[in-house]
């Protein structure tokens, strides 16, 4: 457990935001290409801003510490600021994964997104950072050119 920082630990430990969201306006979900794990993100959302956040994940530790972080950020912020939260901010915020590690936090920001994806589809909206958004082109591309480094 050397590898893992104490914050990282802590979110492993008492993860914030774990459940399902009853009513929720947006669901997203998405399977890592690289290790099958799964999340799924419910938001409740109300004039643009992302009032609730949380994630059920068949995922390992350090998806459940990024997903903890991931929603606790994204709690309070506009649906534009949330899109615009990548990985590598999670990654920042949790103070690093071990590199093998690091595609588990991409698996938060990718569920949030499609969450969104959803709000915007039953709703009618458009976002900044969602143009050409399509929840599965991603799990596509990795599909022909995946770089597993375990
Ligand atoms: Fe699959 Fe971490 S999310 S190994």
């Amino acid at each position: 457990m050397a590898m893992y920082n104490d914050k990282v630990m802590d979110h492993f430990m008492n993860p914030h935001n774990v459940g399902e969201i009853e009513n929720a306006d947006g669901i997203g979900t998405y399977g890592s290409p690289i290790c099958g794990d799964m999340m799924k993100i419910s938001l409740k959302i109300e004039d643009d801003k992302i009032v609730d956040a949380k994630f059920k994940t068949f995922g390992c530790g350090s998806a459940i510490a990024s997903s903890s972080v991931a929603t606790d950020m994204i709690i309070g912020k506009s649906v534009e600021e949330a899109l615009a939260l990548t990985n590598k901010d999670v990654l920042d915020e949790l103070g690093g994964l071990p590199a093998i590690k690091e595609h588990c936090s991409v698996l938060a920001d990718h569920a949030i997104r499609s969450a969104v994806y959803d709000y915007a589809q039953k709703t009618g909206k458009t976002y900044k950072g969602l143009e050409g958004f399509d929840p599965n082109e991603d799990e596509h591309e990795h599909e022909h050119g995946c770089q597993i480094e375990e």
